[in-house]
């Protein structure tokens, strides 16, 4: 591997907080993840939004420890230098703490470096702490977080208002504290995405929480106009690559259909002589 290829770190995340901002983008198999890895990506995060851009559920409650191992495996054979952190599913740090541990070390066994957990309260830091203590890096997740659609009541923007604003704060000051190298905020107000990121001591990755934070994250899908389920307002599309594929493959099906496709020249193989062909219908 080249030097310029050299695997980014946790401590070189970590290190980047005030001295330049990190880019990261979800991957969920291998091209899309050699394409970010390509494009410089930091950080690579098989999200568990793959129950809803690639396996077309309306949430992502659906997601398995098995989805996730089987996408996490396909995108770590394409990140070469991305840091690649795979998400926990609803249920796999619900239970237990033994069985957090477990889930979380089986991503990583699957090719993760670290992982990342939804929420803030109390339970969920002493589940960060056994997850840590098991030397598993772990990326946090407040505000919208979407395994917790049904209890917010749908996808939307959290901290708004002075309590929710205050529990945000201490939810996010609570997971610097017990050792995450990182925090993503997801659909919170930019001045309070600001002050947090200014309070903490570890990058504050935003998603919907304005540019003050210390990195952005969006949805590889969302990135190049290939999910039209949702569009949140948060989201830039860079390309419109749906139409794009749509446009393609129609070419493709009217080729067919018209007798365009393939060329008898140059999208065909041929025997090696007229001899061999004659042969071979006398043999039929
Ligand atoms: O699952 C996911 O893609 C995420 C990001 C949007 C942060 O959690």
């Amino acid at each position: 591997m080249s030097e310029a290829r050299k695997r980014i770190t946790v401590p070189a995340i970590k290190a980047m907080k005030g001295t330049r901002r990190i880019g990261m983008i979800t991957a969920y198999d291998y091209p899309s993840a050699k394409i970010s890895d390509s494009a410089e990506a930091d950080i690579i995060l098989v999200g568990d939004s793959l129950g809803m851009v690639v396996l077309g559920y309306p949430d992502t409650l659906s997601v398995t420890m098995d989805d996730m191992l089987h996408h996490t495996k396909a995108a770590a054979r394409g990140a070469e230098r991305a840091l690649l952190v795979g998400d926990m599913p609803y249920l796999s740090y619900h239970v237990s703490l033994e069985e957090s541990v477990r889930n979380a070390g089986a991503l990583i066994q699957a090719g993760a470096h670290a992982v990342k957990i939804e929420g803030g309260k109390p339970s969920r830091i002493k589940t960060v702490e056994a997850i840590l203590d098991a030397e598993i890096p772990v990326m946090g997740h407040v505000g919208l977080t979407p395994q917790s659609v049904n209890a917010l009541g749908g996808f939307k923007v959290q901290g708004k208002g002075e309590d929710a604003a205050r529990r945000l704060i201490d939810e996010a000051a609570a997971l610097d504290e017990v050792g995450c190298f990182a925090l993503v905020l997801e659909c919170v107000p930019a001045e309070l995405a600001a002050y947090i990121t200014e309070k903490i001591s570890i990058p504050t990755i935003g998603i919907g929480a304005g540019p003050a934070c210390d990195g952005q994250v969006l949805v590889f899908h969302d990135v190049l106009g290939m999910y039209d389920q949702l569009k949140p307002k948060f989201v830039r599309r860079y390309a419109e690559v749906g139409t794009m594929m749509g446009d393609a493959i129609r070419q493709y099906l009217d080729d067919v259909r018209e007798g365009r496709f393939p060329d008898v020249a140059r999208e065909s193989f041929h025997v090696t002589s007229e001899e061999e062909l004659r042969r071979l219908y006398a043999s039929a």
